[in-house]
C-alpha cells in the first residue's frame, strides 16, 4: 500500500503530538522497575485479545496481572488516532512487525508485505477499522467443529453485546435506515458509520435496492445475518480510532492490580516441572532486544498467550511446543508434540478494481495536493470531523456465489451457512493503491474485492531458533480452484454493480490491468499480479474437541498436553470466519475472559 500512503506517511510519521484524550498511568518499559516478578496471570501481547483479557481479569481486585507487549505505547501517535491515516502505517513503520510472506506460488512468486501491529492495541491500532461480527452460522460452525456449545451464536450473545457499542457518526447526521441500533451492545469498542458521507453512499444503497436479490440491502450485518450491502461500520468513535488499547486498556491502566510492560519481547515460555505428568508452562522469559539480558516472570495461576496468529505459534515453537521432529531439526528441545502449531494458516486475499469517474469530489486530490491534505488534517485536529475522521472505505457488500454455480458441482460450499458470504466488495471514493500507484491525474473509485470463505491453507514456521528472527509466513494465497472462482465471481459482481443505472454519468471506464482484463482467464491472470492480503490471518493454533488428537487448544482454549497455559487470540479460531477478524477476536476474548474467571473465582 506504499503508493497510497507516501503522501500521508510524511505527515503521520512525523509523529506530531496532538492532544486527544490518550492518558496512561504507570507503563513500565524496563523490567528492573517492575514491582513484582510474580503475578496471578501473565498476558503476552497487548492486541485485540490481550487487552480484553487484561481489562476483564483486573475487574477482580484479587487478581494481579502483568501484560507484556513488544511494541511501544500508542500515546499521541497521529497515524494511529486519525482514521484516514491508517494506511500510512503500512507496510513498515515504528508500530509494526515488518513481516513479508514467502514467495506465493499462485501469485507469480510475489512475496507480500504482511505487517502486524507492534504497539499497544496490536493490530487494532493499525487496522483499517471495518467492523463485522460475522454471522450466526459462523459461530454455530465453531461449536460443531469443537464439540462445544459455548461457541454457538446464541450462547455468545452476552459476549458480543459486551464487546462493542454503536455511537453516532462524528458529524451527528441521521443514520436512520442505514443501521439498526437494536442489534448493538454496550461494550467499550466504539462502532460508527462514516462521519463524512461520500458521493458513493447513496448510489451503493440505491443500486442494491434496484438490483435486488443478487445484491440484497442489509440494514445491519451485525444481526446474525451477515450477507448484504450497506454502509460500512467502523471501529471509530468521535472521529478517533477505537483500538483495543483505547477501549479496554486506557480506561483501566491505573488499576493497582494491572502492570503493563512495553518494549519487551517474549522470547519463550519456560517449563517449570511437571504436574501430574504434564509439563507446566507458567514462566515467561522476555528481553528488550536480542543482546539484552533476559528476565523471567512467573504466573501463579495461568499464562495467557495473546501474541496473535503469527506471534503465538512462534512463541509456542520457541518453547518446545509444536511438531517435535521439526523443532529438533531447528535445535529446539521438543516438550509437547503438537504438529498443528503454526499449521492451518488462513487469510482473505484481496485486490483493487478501479473505475475512472466523472467527479471532482473523490479523495484523489487530497493525496496529491499537500495544501488540501493539510486543511483536512487541520479540520480533524480541531473537530475530529471531515475526511480524516473516516476510514478509507465507506461501504461494504458481503455476498454469496449463487447455489447453482458450476463450482459447487466440484467443490463443497466452504461458507459456514447461508448467512455467511463467499466474497466481499469494499468501496472507496478514490484510488486506494495496493499494487499500482495512484495516477498523477484523474478521479477514481475503488472496489476492493476479497475472497472471505477461502479454502487455501498455509503455515507459519520458524526460520531459526532465534526469537528475534521473523518466522516463515506462507498464507498460500489463491492456490485452490474455489478461491480463483470466488475472486472471479467478485470481479464480475463488482462490474455488474457499477453498470447499474445509479452510476450512469458518474462511472466513465474501468481502469488498470484488472479493469481491462475481459475473459475469465485474463481476470485470473491479472489477479495473480494484483492480490495482496487483507491482513486477517487466523487458525495457526486452532481449537479442536477436548480429546481430539489434532488441534492446539481445547474448547476452553487450554493448550493440549500442557498445564498453566491458555491461548486467547485469532490463532485459536477453528476456521477463518467470513468476516473482518477484529470483531470475532473481541467476541472470543470476552468469552475466554469468562472461562478464566470461572476457573479461578
Ligand atoms: C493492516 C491491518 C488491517 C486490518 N484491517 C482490519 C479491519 O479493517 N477490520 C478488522 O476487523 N480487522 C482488521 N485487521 C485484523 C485485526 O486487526 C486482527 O484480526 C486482530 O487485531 C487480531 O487480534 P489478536 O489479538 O489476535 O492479535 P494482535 O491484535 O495482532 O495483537 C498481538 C499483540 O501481540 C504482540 N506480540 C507479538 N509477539 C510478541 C512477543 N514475542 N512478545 C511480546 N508481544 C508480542 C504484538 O506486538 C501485538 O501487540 C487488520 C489487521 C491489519 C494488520
Ligand atoms: C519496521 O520498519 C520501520 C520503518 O523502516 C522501522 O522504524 C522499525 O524499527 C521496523 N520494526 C522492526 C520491528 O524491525
Ligand atoms: C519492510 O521491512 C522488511 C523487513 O525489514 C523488508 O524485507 C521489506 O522489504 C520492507 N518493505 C518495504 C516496502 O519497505
Ligand atoms: C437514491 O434514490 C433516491 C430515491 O429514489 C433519490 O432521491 C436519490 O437521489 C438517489 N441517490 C443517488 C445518489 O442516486
Ligand atoms: C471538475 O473540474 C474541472 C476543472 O475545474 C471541470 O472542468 C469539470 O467540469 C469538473 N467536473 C465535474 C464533474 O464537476
Ligand atoms: C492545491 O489545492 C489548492 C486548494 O484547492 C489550490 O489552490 C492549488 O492550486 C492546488 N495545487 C496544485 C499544485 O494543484
Ligand atoms: C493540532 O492542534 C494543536 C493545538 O491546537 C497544535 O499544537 C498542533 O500543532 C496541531 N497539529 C496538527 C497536526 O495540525
Amino acid at each position: 500500500m506504499r503508493p497510497f500512503t507516501s503522501q500521508l506517511a510524511r505527515i503521520a510519521l512525523a509523529a506530531i503530538a496532538v492532544s486527544t484524550n490518550t492518558a496512561y498511568g504507570a507503563l513500565y518499559n524496563d523490567a528492573s522497575q517492575l514491582p513484582n516478578l510474580k503475578y496471578d496471570f501473565v498476558v503476552i501481547g497487548a492486541g485485540a485479545a490481550g487487552n480484553v483479557i487484561a481489562a476483564r481479569l483486573t475487574e477482580n481486585p484479587k487478581f494481579s496481572v502483568l501484560l507484556i507487549e513488544a511494541g511501544i505505547s500508542d500515546q499521541d501517535v497521529l497515524g494511529i488516532e486519525v482514521p484516514f491515516l491508517a494506511p500510512a502505517n503500512l507496510p513498515n513503520s515504528s508500530v509494526t512487525w515488518n513481516y513479508t510472506t514467502t514467495p506465493q506460488t499462485s501469485l507469480n512468486n510475489r512475496a507480500l508485505a504482511y505487517s502486524r501491529g507492534r504497539v499497544l492495541g496490536g493490530s487494532t491500532s493499525i487496522n483499517l477499522m471495518t467492523y463485522t461480527r460475522g454471522s450466526d452460522d459462523e459461530y454455530d460452525r465453531w461449536a460443531e467443529l469443537t464439540g462445544d456449545d459455548s461457541w454457538a451464536w446464541k450462547n455468545l450473545e452476552p459476549f458480543y453485546l459486551k464487546s462493542s457499542r454503536l455511537v453516532p457518526p462524528v458529524d451527528h447526521h441521521s443514520t436512520k435506515g442505514l443501521v439498526d441500533p437494536a442489534v448493538h451492545g454496550f461494550g467499550p469498542v466504539e462502532v460508527s458509520l462514516p462521519g463524512l458521507p461520500t458521493e458513493l453512499d447513496g448510489r451503493v444503497v440505491n443500486t442494491s435496492k434496484a438490483l435486488g436479490a443478487e445484491f440484497p440491502f442489509n440494514i445491519d450485518i451485525q444481526s446474525g445475518d451477515s450477507v448484504g450491502v450497506g454502509i460500512a461500520q467502523s471501529t471509530i468513535g468521535g472521529g478517533i480510532r477505537s483500538s483495543s488499547s483505547r477501549a479496554y486498556l486506557q480506561p483501566n491502566v491505573n488499576r493497582r492490580n494491572l502492570h503493563v510492560l512495553i518494549e519487551n519481547t517474549v522470547t519463550r515460555l519456560v517449563r517449570s516441572g511437571p504436574s501430574h505428568g504434564v509439563p507446566v508452562f507458567k514462566q515467561v522469559e522476555f528481553a528488550p532486544g536480542p543482546s539484552a539480558k533476559r528476565t523471567i516472570v512467573t504466573a501463579d495461576k495461568e499464562v495467557i498467550l495473546s501474541a496473535g496468529s503469527i506471534g503465538t505459534p512462534q512463541i509456542l515453537m520457541l518453547s518446545g511446543i509444536g511438531d517435535s521432529l521439526e523443532l529438533k531439526r531447528l535445535g529446539i528441545k521438543p516438550i509437547v508434540n503438537l504438529p498443528d502449531v503454526g499449521q492451518n494458516l488462513q487469510d482473505h486475499p484481496i485486490m483493487s478494481n478501479y473505475w475512472v469517474v466523472n467527479s471532482n469530489n473523490t479523495f484523489d486530490d487530497v493525496l496529491r495536493n499537500t495544501s488540501i491534505l493539510n486543511a483536512d488534517l487541520a479540520q480533524w485536529n480541531t473537530s475530529k470531523t471531515g475526511l480524516f475522521g473516516n476510514a478509507p472505505a465507506n461501504a461494504v457488500a458481503l455476498l454469496r456465489i449463487p447455489d447453482d454455480a458450476s463450482i459447487f458441482k466440484r467443490v463443497r460450499d466452504p461458507a459456514a451457512g447461508r448467512r455467511s458470504a463467499h466474497f466481499e466488495m469494499i468501496f472507496a471514493d478514490g484510488f486506494a493503491a495496493t499494487v499500482i500507484p495512484q495516477p498523477a491525474t484523474g478521479h477514481f473509485v475503488t472496489i476492493n474485492t476479497a475472497v472471505v470463505s477461502p479454502t487455501s491453507v498455509g503455515s507459519v514456521r520458524l526460520a531459526s531458533a532465534d526469537p528475534f528472527a521473523f518466522p516463515l509466513i506462507d498464507p498460500n494465497f489463491f492456490s485452490t480452484s474455489f478461491d480463483q472462482f470466488a475472486m472471479l465471481s467478485a470481479v464480475k459482481a463488482a462490474r455488474a454493480f457499477m453498470a447499474a443505472p445509479p452510476w450512469r454519468g458518474f462511472v466513465v471506464s474501468r481502469f488498470g490491468p484488472v479493469g481491462t482484463a475481459e475473459t475469465d482467464e485474463e481476470i485470473i491472470a491479472a489477479a495473480r499480479d494484483a492480490i495482496v492480503t487483507i491482513w486477517h490471518p487466523t487458525s495457526t493454533a486452532r481449537m479442536s474437541p477436548k480429546h481430539a488428537p489434532w488441534g492446539v487448544v481445547d474448547p476452553q482454549l487450554l493448550v493440549k498436553g500442557a498445564s498453566g497455559l491458555r491461548i486467547v487470540d485469532a490463532s485459536v479460531m477453528p476456521i477463518i470466519p467470513s468476516a473482518h477478524t477484529s470483531g470475532p477476536t473481541y467476541i472470543l476474548a470476552e468469552r475466554a475472559a469468562e472461562f478464566i474467571k470461572e476457573t479461578w473465582c
